[in-house]
This record gives C-alpha cells, sequence and structure tokens, in this order.
C-alpha cells in the first residue's frame, strides 16, 4: 500500500495525533552529530557496518527498555531508527539515547538516518560511514557481547590475570573492524561455525611492539562485536599496564592497558607444543637407548634433546647422597639419614645445594634423589641410607628441602619410590596390600608433603605393585592422588625398568619410560590407533617440557665446570656433625679430653683410613677416589663396596697430637680386646654395609663384606670386656641392635658419614662440636618388634607375592606406642654433652581464626655447662574417636642455648599445612578431616612418652 517505509510512518504519525486529542506525541529527534561510534567513548571514530554505535536525540520513551539479546530486535517500546531502507537492530532505548548495530548491508557512504515512535517520525539527519572504524575493545571475555560498550572502565585485564610475553594469546573483542566474509544477518548473532572473518586484518601493538595476529572476525555468539586472536610478542615490555592498540584502515583504536608477565612456565610449554611434530614429542617420552645429539656423560640415562626447538638433552643422575652413576668424583655426603638426623630444614637445604651444584657441574640436568621411602615399616631395606627415616612429616619436610635447593641449581628435583617401596627383596613383584586411609596417612603422606613443599618436577614411580596394580601404571596413585588430588604438575618417569605395558602406562599416568623404550616405543601406534588419545601423549610432553622450563633448563644452559670441593666438604662435614646422634654416654666419657688423653685403640672398619659408604644407584665415588674397595657382595651382586677416603684415626690423632693412638683392624676380637686393655681408651668403629638390591638379614651388626664374616657384636663385647671406657662408633644406615650396649660406655651413631666422616666424628668425640642429632627411626629391641619379624620373601623372579601391610599407618613409632612396645631407643632420641630442661609450657590455640594454627610456647633452659642445640618436638593425640595411633608429630624446632642460659621459644603449627597435623583422612568422603574432641599436645625431646610433658589441649568442635 505505502511506497516506502519512511512515506508508511509518516501516515502513521498522523493518525496517531488526532486520535489523542488534548494529548500530543512529540516528534522525536535525533541531534545533530548525534550518531557516534561506540557512544562517547571513542570519539571521533567514524561509523562502520556492523560496528555498535549510539544514537543520542530526544525519543521520549518514557522510561528506558531493557537491554535487548540477539538477534536485536528492530523495535524496542515502539522506537524504530532506519538508516536509509534498513531499520537497525537495537541493543537499548532510553529517552536520550539508542544503542544500535549499524546495519551490515550498508556498504555505502552516507546513509539518511530517522527515528520513529509511536507513529511519528525525526528529521533525517546525514550520517558517514566509513569501511573501519576502530572503536573501544574489550579483552578476554570481559565486557563481552551486545555490551562491550557495558563495561565502564576499559581497563580490562587484571594484574591477576597476565598475559604471558611470548605465550598467551590474547582476544581482543572491538567494535568496527568493518566487512566480513559469511557476514551474518543484520541483527542476528554471529554463528560459531563458520566464523566470519574480516576482510581486511587489522594491525595490533602490544607496549608500540607488533603482534602476530593469528585471527580476526567475528565474535562468535555476538552482534557487532569483532574478536582478534593476537599473540603477546616475546619482546612485549612486562608490567601492569601495557597499552594494547588495533588499528585498521589507518586509524588507530583507543589504547586499553593490560597486564605482560613473562609467561609461565606451563605458558612457554604449551606454546613449544604446537611446534613439535609427533615424532618429537615421541622422542621425549623415553629414554634414549642410543642418541645421536647427547655425548655419554656417566649418567644414569639419557633423553635426547630437539635441538631444533632448542630442547636440551636430558641427562638423568642420580644423587640421594651426592651426584651417582658413573658421571664422575664427587662429594661423598653422609647419609639422608643423616641430613633428616639433623632434624633441621636449613642444614637439609645446604646438603641439597652441594647434590644440585654438583649435578650442575657435571651437566646433569635431572636428578634421581629424594628417596623418601618410609623405611620405618622394614628397617632391613638395603637403602635405608637414602631415605630420612620413618616420620611422614620429618621425612617429607627435609626432603622438599633437599629438592628445593636442588631445583635453585637449575635441576629438575625428583621424588622417588612412588610408593610403597620399602623393601629390596623382591622389589621387583611385591604386592603391598594397605588400605587407603593407611597408606594416605603414612607413606604417601611424606609424598604428599615433598611434592607440595618442594614443587618437585618428576617423581619416579617404583618397581613395587601396590593393591594388586604395577606402580608404574596405578591409576588410583598416579592420575587420582599425585595428578589429581595433589595437582602434581610434573612428569611421572619410571623407575629402571619399572613399565609393564604400553597403552595401560600411558593411559593411567606414566609420562616417560625409562631407561629405554621397551614400551613406550610403541606409543606412537597406540596414539594413531586412537587407544591412547593424542591429548594424553600432549600432556606427557607438556609435563615434560613444563618441567625442564620451571626448573630453569632453557633459560639457564648447562655450564660445565669442576666442583666446587671445599665449600662442597665444608658443607658434607657440617651436615655429619649436625645429624651424629649421641645414643649412650655413661658417666661423662665422652667428650674425650684431648688434654689428659693418653692412649687411644682404634678399633675396626678400616678407621685408620676411611669411612664406609652405602651401595647400589646411590653409590658416589668420592672426591680423590676411594680409598678403599672391598668386592661386589652378593646380594646385591653389582654393588661394590667403598670406603670414603676420610681416616677417623688421622683425625683423632690430630685432635689429641699427644695421646698415642694405635689401630687394630678387628678381624680378631682377641688382638683387639689385648690393645684395648692396653690403652686407656678403646674406641670400636661397627660398620653394616648395605646397598640397593638387598636387605640386611638382620638388624645386627652382620658383616656382608668379608668371608668369613667378622663378628662385630662379639668383637665390641670382647673389647668392653677389655677395657670398661669403651667407645662404639657406629657406620651405617639404619636401626641397629646392639647386644654389648650394657657393657659400652659410649656409642655415637654416625651414619655413612660421608668423606669428612673422620673430621666430623673426631671434633663430635672430643666436643669441638656438640652432638645435637635425633633419630629419625626407632631403634627397635629386636626384630621381633617390627610389624614383620621376617621379611617377605619372592617364590620366583616374576611372581607378584603379596606383602601385607596391616599395620596401615601405625609406622615406626606410632607402631611401637600402638603396641605398647618400649624400643632400644625411640624416634627423635639423642644426647647431648649438655642437659636441656623445658619449663612454662603452653598452648595458644588460634584454631578459629582465618589462618587456622596452634602455638606451643615453652621456656628451654640449658642446665649443663657447654653450649648445645636441642630439638624440641610437638606431638598430638588425636580424638579417640579417629582410631588414630597415641600419637603423631608434628612440629618441632631445633635451638642452640648458650650454658645457663633461658630462651622462650614458640613452635607454630598450621592445621593448613601440607602435612595435615590435625586430620584423619576419610574414607567415606575421601579428605583430610578434623575430628571434634579434645587434642593434647605435648611437648618433649624424643617420642618416648617418659620424656614429654602435656603442654595443653585443643578443643575442636564444641
Ligand atoms: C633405582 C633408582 C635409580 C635408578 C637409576 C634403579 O635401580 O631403583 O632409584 O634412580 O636405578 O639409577
Amino acid at each position: 500500500m505505502f511506497a516506502s517505509k519512511a512515506l508508511r510512518r509518516a501516515g502513521c504519525a498522523c493518525l496517531m495525533a488526532s486520535l489523542t486529542g488534548a494529548w500530543a506525541q512529540p516528534v522525536p529527534s535525533i541531534n545533530s552529530g548525534g550518531v557516534v561510534n561506540a557512544a562517547s567513548f571513542a570519539p571521533g571514530a567514524p561509523l562502520a557496518p556492523g560496528s555498535i554505535a549510539s544514537a543520542y536525540g530526544n525519543f521520549l520513551l518514557s522510561a528506558p527498555s531493557a537491554a535487548a539479546a540477539a538477534p536485536l530486535p528492530t523495535n524496542l517500546g515502539g522506537l524504530s531508527l532506519a538508516f536509509g531502507a534498513a531499520d537497525a537492530p537495537l541493543f537499548y532505548a532510553s529517552g536520550t539515547q539508542v544503542n544500535l548495530q549499524i546495519p551490515w548491508e550498508l556498504a555505502g557512504e552516507q546513509a539518511l538516518v530517522t527515528a520513529s515512535l509511536a507513529g511519528q517520525t525525526s528529521s533525517p539527519q546525514t550520517v558517514n560511514l566509513a569501511s573501519f572504524a576502530p572503536g573501544i575493545f574489550s579483552m578476554n571475555g570481559q565486557g563481552f557481547g551486545p555490551g562491550a560498550i557495558q563495561d565502564s572502565t576499559y581497563q580490562l585485564i587484571a594484574a591477576s590475570n597476565p598475559a604471558g610475553a611470548g605465550a598467551t594469546v590474547i582476544l581482543i573483542y572491538c567494535t568496527g573492524l568493518g566487512a566480513v566474509t559469511n557476514q551474518p544477518q543484520t541483527g542476528a548473532a554471529s554463528p560459531s561455525s563458520p566464523l566470519a572473518a574480516t576482510r581486511t586484518t587489522p594491525t595490533v601493538t602490544i607496549g608500540n611492539v607488533p603482534a602476530q595476529v593469528e585471527w580476526s572476525g567475528l565474535a562468535p555468539g555476538s552482534v557487532g562485536l569483532y574478536q582478534v586472536n593476537v599473540l603477546v610478542p616475546a619482546n612485549a615490555p612486562t608490567g601492569n599496564a601495557v597499552p594494547v592498540v588495533v588499528s585498521i584502515g589507518g586509524t588507530n583504536s583507543n589504547a586499553v592497558e593490560i597486564a605482560v608477565q613473562p609467561p609461565t612456565a606451563d605458558q612457554r610449554a604449551a606454546q613449544l607444543l604446537t611446534q613439535m611434530t609427533q615424532d618429537q614429542k615421541i622422542q621425549l617420552v623415553y629414554g634414549a637407548v642410543t642418541s645421536t645429539t647427547a655425548p655419554a656423560r656417566g649418567e644414569a640415562g639419557v633423553v635426547q634433546g630437539i635441538p631444533a626447538l632448542g630442547i636440551p638433552n636430558l641427562y638423568l643422575a642420580d644423587g640421594s647422597v651426592g651426584v651417582g652413576n658413573a658421571v664422575g668424583q664427587a662429594t661423598a655426603l653422609p647419609s639422608s639419614i643423616a641430613s633428616a638426623a639433623s632434624w633441621d630444614v636449613s642444614e637439609a637445604y645446604k646438603y641439597g645445594t652441594v647434590i644440585g651444584a654438583e649435578l650442575r657441574a657435571y651437566g646433569m640436568n635431572v636428578n634421581l634423589g629424594g628417596n623418601i621411602n618410609l623405611i620405618g615399616r622394614e628397617p632391613r631395606d638395603g637403602r635405608t641410607f637414602e631415605t630420612k627415616g620413618e616420620d611422614p612429616i620429618l621425612a617429607g619436610k627435609i626432603t622438599a628441602a633437599h629438592i628445593n635447593a636442588i631445583q635453585a641449581q637449575h635441576v629438575i628435583g625428583g621424588i622417588k619410590h612412588y610408593a610403597l617401596n620399602d623393601q629390596e627383596s623382591g622389589r621387583t613383584t611385591a604386592d603391598v596390600e594397605i588400605d587407603e586411609r593407611g597408606m594416605r596417612e603414612s607413606d604417601l603422606l611424606a609424598f604428599e608433603i615433598g611434592v607440595k613443599d618442594s614443587h618437585v618436577q618428576s617423581v619416579m614411580c617404583a618397581y613395587n605393585l601396590v593393591n594388586d596394580v604395577y606402580n608404574c601404571e596405578n591409576a588410583h596413585l598416579l592420575n587420582d592422588i599425585l595428578k589429581g588430588d595433589w595437582q602434581f604438575p610434573g612428569f611421572v618417569m619410571s623407575d629402571w625398568g619399572a613399565t609393564h605395558s604400553t597403552v595401560n602406562a600411558a593411559l593411567n599416568g606414566l609420562d616417560q619410560e625409562q631407561p629405554d623404550n621397551a614400551y613406550f616405543g610403541s606409543l606412537g601406534q597406540a596414539v594413531s590407533s586412537g587407544q591412547v588419545p593424542q591429548s594424553r601423549l600432549d600432556d606427557m610432553v607438556h609435563r615434560i617440557l613444563r618441567a625442564m622450563y620451571a626448573a630453569g633448563l632453557f633459560d639457564y644452559p648447562e655450564s660445565l665446570g669442576p666442583i666446587d670441593t671445599a665449600t662442597d666438604q665444608a658443607i658434607a662435614q657440617e651436615a655429619e656433625q649436625q645429624g651424629a646422634v649421641l645414643l649412650k654416654n655413661a658417666g661423662g666419657q665422652l667428650p674425650l679430653n684431648a688434654a689428659t688423653v693418653k692412649s687411644i685403640a682404634i678399633i675396626g672398619s678400616h678407621a685408620d683410613i676411611g669411612v664406609l659408604s652405602g651401595g647400589g644407584s646411590a653409590q658416589v665415588t668420592p672426591t680423590g677416589g676411594p680409598i678403599l674397595t672391598e668386592g661386589y657382595p652378593c646380594p646385591p651382586c653389582w654393588s661394590q663396596v667403598i670406603w670414603d677416603p676420610s681416616s677417623p684415626m688421622q683425625a683423632i690423632q690430630a685432635m689429641a697430637p699427644n695421646a698415642s693412638v694405635q689401630f687394630d683392624p678387628g678381624t680378631n676380637a682377641a688382638t683387639a680386646a689385648a690393645l684395648a686393655a692396653a690403652s686407656q681408651v678403646a674406641i670400636v668403629f661397627v660398620s653394616q654395609w648395605t646397598s640397593e638390591g638387598m636387605d640386611m638379614p638382620s638388624l645386627n651388626f652382620t658383616d656382608a663384606i668379608h668371608t668369613p664374616p667378622i663378628d662385630q657384636d662379639g668383637l665390641v663385647a670382647a673389647v668392653a670386656a677389655a677395657n670398661p671406657q669403651t667407645i662404639v662408633v657406629m657406620e651405617n644406615a639404619s636401626a641397629q641392635v646392639m647386644p654389648w650396649l650394657g657393657s659400652v660406655s659410649a656409642v655415637l651413631e654416625a651414619w655413612f658419614p660421608g668423606q669428612q666422616g673422620g673430621p666430623a666424628i673426631a671434633n663430635l668425640l672430643f666436643g669441638a662440636v656438640n652432638p645435637s642429632g635425633k633419630l629419625p627411626i626407632t631403634f627397635p629391641a629386636s626384630v621381633n618388634q617390627l610389624p614383620r619379624p621376617v621379611i617377605a620373601q619372592p617364590p620366583d623372579g616374576t611372581t607378584p607375592f603379596p606383602v601385607n601391610y596391616s599395620e596401615g599407618f601405625n609406622v615406626g613409632y606410632k607402631w611401637y606406642d600402638s603396641q605398647g612396645l618400649t624400643p632400644l631407643f625411640p624416634f627423635g632420641f639423642g644426647l647431648s654433652y649438655t642437659t636441656f630442661a623445658f619449663s612454662n609450657a603452653a598452648v595458644i590455640d588460634n584454631l578459629t581464626s582465618s589462618n587456622p594454627n596452634f602455638q606451643v610456647t615453652f621456656n628451654l633452659t640449658n642446665t649443663g655447662s657447654v653450649a648445645g642445640a636441642e630439638v624440641a618436638q610437638v606431638y598430638v593425640a588425636l580424638p579417640a574417636s579417629t582410631g588414630e595411633p597415641p600419637k603423631r608429630l608434628v612440629g618441632w624446632l631445633k635451638v642452640s642455648v648458650q650454658p645457663g642460659a633461658m630462651l622462650a621459644a614458640a613452635i607454630e603449627v598450621d592445621a593448613n599445612d601440607s602435612s595435615h597435623p590435625l586430620s584423619y583422612w576419610d574414607v567415606n568422603s575421601n579428605a583430610w578431616l578434623m575430628a571434634p574432641g579434645v587434642y593434647t599436645v605435648y611437648l618433649g625431646d624424643s617420642s618416648s612418652g617418659a620424656s614429654l610433658v602435656v603442654a595443653g589441649t585443643l578443643q575442636v568442635g564444641s
């Protein structure tokens, strides 16, 4: 009927006016120059098809409309806005403003705009349309939608959401980029697929640095909004206010500021992954059997790098007690268990520094250290010297300190052997049976603390099975717990030859096979056949690359050089001095008085020339070379006995230059006793060699080295019978029984003391250093007190056999407590040349604060006559309703006190600590929970009930 929309509107306006009589509908108007791009936020920007604009005027809508959603209506509350022949889609209208999308149809340079309301039409305004009109923009989804103009600040990336230079692709949402391919219907939301791309690609600068635009088109699901994907340039300036500008057709947008930071390890790994071929990815997930890029360096394993992508070779080397394998001569530190016996995490950090620095000097960039298996379950385990004792918290914190120090040297740290790898007998087939709560609160807790407190980048899965599943394909341990509950972001590598499958292992959490590719050699096939998703392979590689970035392997390229022997040996000596434990000192036998001692008999264990070290993959070849090697005992049949070049006898003679110091090898008890009888003091060195690949036949000082074996217990008894002033120095790895304990006057637990063991032992014996170590493992009265008096043995080399951990979480002192057993020496025990007294113990309860914790406050007085250090230990008894063992260690503090001085101290225990100090594992909710009830807090100098006082109680719940 009507020739055009304009005419139709004019007709309606007349009709309305005549019907309303006295009330006259005002004629809507559009201000001259009142149609602007993106309203006032981009003043002066030209209008362009598809872009969002505002029209200002007087339309006299009595109330603002609601914001409209796509597909946008062309009439809001009766108001419409025509651009020539096309009605514009509208977002919003009020009495004075309309927000709209410029119709796509308008390719022309000029359009006549009119507003119509209730039959009346405004006079037309002429607007000029450009091809492009960069205007306001927003980022990363903020201000997204038909309201890119809704956000009033336009500071759209916060510092908490920084973009990584060289790694992050940011999404810019903006208006005005002009014509697109696949142009959607005007007013309709842009479809997700196929996406409409801009015909002209804009340019973007970030911090004035040109950035690579990866895609530019319409923002999916929105109206009139464009999306530009742009990679933040690697050389973009960093900071919280880096300007981003979009330009098109010679026009610049307004600038918005974003936060740009150096990229995270995750961002860099993700970025590098996109550049890798499938073959390159596969290359990183196993040990290279033969390597074309990695020259051999005596490592335990190697992963071939990809020079074209700048990915360095991975050189893997053991290092629980110093650099292992055939890498080269390195500082032989005292055993890891000695480091734990220091109960001092800053000492432990120094210990880790030696390992990290020497690995790096040798070009090793992955450490296979961090042995955290809780050998309290089986103190006869041959690898005890590599571990950190029986308590999950002590072991976790000491291990974390080692790993933190190692990773600070730009070496990927490792923690092993995950999990429950507590005996060497049948280690590849032992099938540990244990309930969920039992493992969560014991061995797994040690790993949890170690992983969380150190941000360790690699975890080695163990040889054995747990609840019928091999560790390296155990989805519950690897996927559910390690990568799930604990959010471990690094990679899982297999122990050497501990992989049993390709698809199962990959799906269930193994990221890297070592030392070869027996199974992961066919991973590529498994991916192409769909048995292993590509995303899983990508995850494996991402984890490995991420570890390399996080530890600094890309940013701190290898720098080979000599090790710093002087510094490292000083730390080795300090670690031994802090970790040796004085177990007996009857009648003040020690310290020896250099001024008065006239003659000393040194007996046994090659104490004239050296000290013993532990065998297996953790074996260190000491700097200067072994002073003595004694074959390859069987079992394990492959590890050599190495005596480190550090003579206790020489050091003792140096301490007492005027004394006659004589040596007897201890191979004949009668001659040893004769020398002892002729000497003022006898010092018997007893030793128990242990190694990976074997367990000790008993907890006595058996002799695994010689044939026929030296009866060391008999030797001590004979010497003690000949001279009441007999001091025993023990070089061993674990708990021992001591049938001769009652007849000797002093006992020093020196562990495997490392290559500064000689001077360290002499300093301790003569009081130049006051012993302050505490046992990190309970010494039972006999093997009959152990959870398993007889070690379960494998039926053959291949058949899994059960090892039942029915003791669950009752490991170490918790076992003895729960069974009412009195051990020979309790966990946490150690003497000093001085004495200490605790007083005024009290508990401050902050459990209901936002940072729930409690503090044990106390005074510690040195009641003796020499300076010394005490380890104050806090144990807690959980409410009986939890069924927990009688007490658990929750905190400690090692403090030095001058003679006669009193020190006020406090130990804070954070309820949310990674050690879950006040919680139990609830199997129903699969979570750590705090039970309501009364918690008793104890303070003392060992775990023995007799040495503890009640500091106070905590009430949880009502
Ligand atoms: C041990 C690991 C060690 C690996 C490489 C295995 O036999 O169990 O602890 O890291 O060898 O030497």
